[in-house]
């Protein structure tokens, strides 16, 4: 049995009449940049990440990069965060001529190792940034108490992680900022590109609302430079018929991952995704790792079953990032992550009969 990697499309025909019927009520408005539904939605996202205020912008890069702005974040200054990643983490603060500073991960989370912090902070350290990778969240107290009272701002890379608990609090807003991105396979995803900041503090919110805007929030009044970065309308609309759905998705996610693990869990030379006691994964991807994973894929490609590998060339060893002059070796448990995970089929349609014969097939090729 072929299963895809992520199938979208099922779950479209689930809420394609919603969506058509609050696409046609928008356009019928005329109301398309920053109109009801916006305002709506980052309410609503509020809510559900319990925190004071959502600023819907253009992308997850974008909320990444205009949370680091409105925190100060610039030339000289260091942002540590984790080499495990999607790119736009460190792309977001090389853009704004920061310097990111790579730390080490925890082999059995994948996010960010706080004891690895500790080594990276630098009296120019400004900010650290975890990821909460995977949809696991990242051990932030952990991190907090290395940071201690020095001036340097806690933010969160969420955009893996709607709905993801930490000690019980969702993630967005267990520091001092964080981003979310609603790219198309994402837990909560748009159908274009749109993402969302979240932040508790009012002139924070403030200035990134104006950021959003080319630094304005009053027309053609501009008190700082700015970005073009709005949320559109139309993506708004459909993410707020999402929403109303994310926490039984999540839930499906999490069945899926139990289901995954109970056939995968004795297999020698096969490690199951870990989830720490403090922690509700929303499990964006399902990640297992194994010293024989090239021949798990080539197992599963034969039988036509998606997979990936999340993330294949760390960042600290890509091409664009060889002026930070960190050579293979630099970041071991990063390295050997790198070459060990797998990520197999996983979103919520996904059926018990797709997993098990996912596992079927990683079984065998085990033996
Ligand atoms: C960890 C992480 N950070 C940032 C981003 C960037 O988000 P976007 O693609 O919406 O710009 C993504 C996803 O694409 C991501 O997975």
């Amino acid at each position: 049995m072929g299963v895809p990697l992520v199938d979208l499309q099922l779950q479209y025909q689930d809420i394609r009449e919603e969506v058509m019927a609050a696409f046609d009520e928008a356009l019928s408005s005329m109301r398309l940049a920053l109109g009801p539904n916006v305002e709506a939605f980052e309410q609503e996202f509020s809510e559900f990440s319990d925190v004071k205020h959502t600023i819907g912008v253009g992308s997850g890069t974008d909320a990444l990069q205009l949370l680091l702005h409105a925190h100060g974040i610039g030339p000289g200054d260091e942002v540590v965060t984790s080499s495990f990643t999607f790119i736009a983490t460190i792309e977001a603060i090389m853009l704004l001529g920061a310097t990111p500073v790579l730390a080490d991960i925890e082999p059995d989370t994948y996010c960010l190792d706080a004891a690895q912090v500790a080594e990276k902070i630098t009296p120019r350290t400004r900010a650290v940034m975890p990821v909460h990778l995977y949809g696991h969240p990242a051990d932030m107290d952990a991190i907090a108490e290395v940071i201690g009272d020095r001036d340097i701002v806690l933010l969160e890379d969420a955009a893996q992680a709607h709905g993801a608990l930490y000690k019980g609090k969702p993630a967005g807003g267990l520091a001092d900022g964080a981003a979310f991105s609603f790219y198309l396979s994402k837990n909560l995803a748009a159908y274009g590109e749109a993402g969302a900041i979240t932040v508790e503090d009012d002139d924070l919110d403030e200035v990134i609302r104006a950021l959003r805007v080319h630094g304005s929030l009053e027309k053609y009044v501009h008190r700082l430079i700015g970005y073009n970065s709005r949320i559109d309308e139309l993506q708004a609309a459909v993410l707020r018929i999402k929403l109303r759905r994310l926490a039984d998705w999540n839930e499906a996610r999490r069945r899926h991952a139990a289901r995954y693990n109970e056939q995968l869990c004795n297999l020698p030379d096969l490690t199951i995704p870990v989830e720490k006691e403090w922690a509700w994964s929303v499990y964006h991807v399902y990640t297992i790792r194994s010293p024989r994973r090239d021949q798990i894929a080539e197992a599963l490609n034969a039988a036509g079953i998606g997979n990936a590998i999340h993330y294949r060339v760390p960042c600290h060893l890509q091409v664009a990032l060889r002026d930070l002059g960190m050579s293979a070796g630099s970041l071991p448990e990063t390295e050997r992550a790198a070459n060990e995970v797998l990520s197999l089929p996983m979103y919520p349609e996904l059926t018990n009969e797709q997993i098990d014969s996912v596992c079927e097939v990683v079984v065998d090729a085990m033996l």
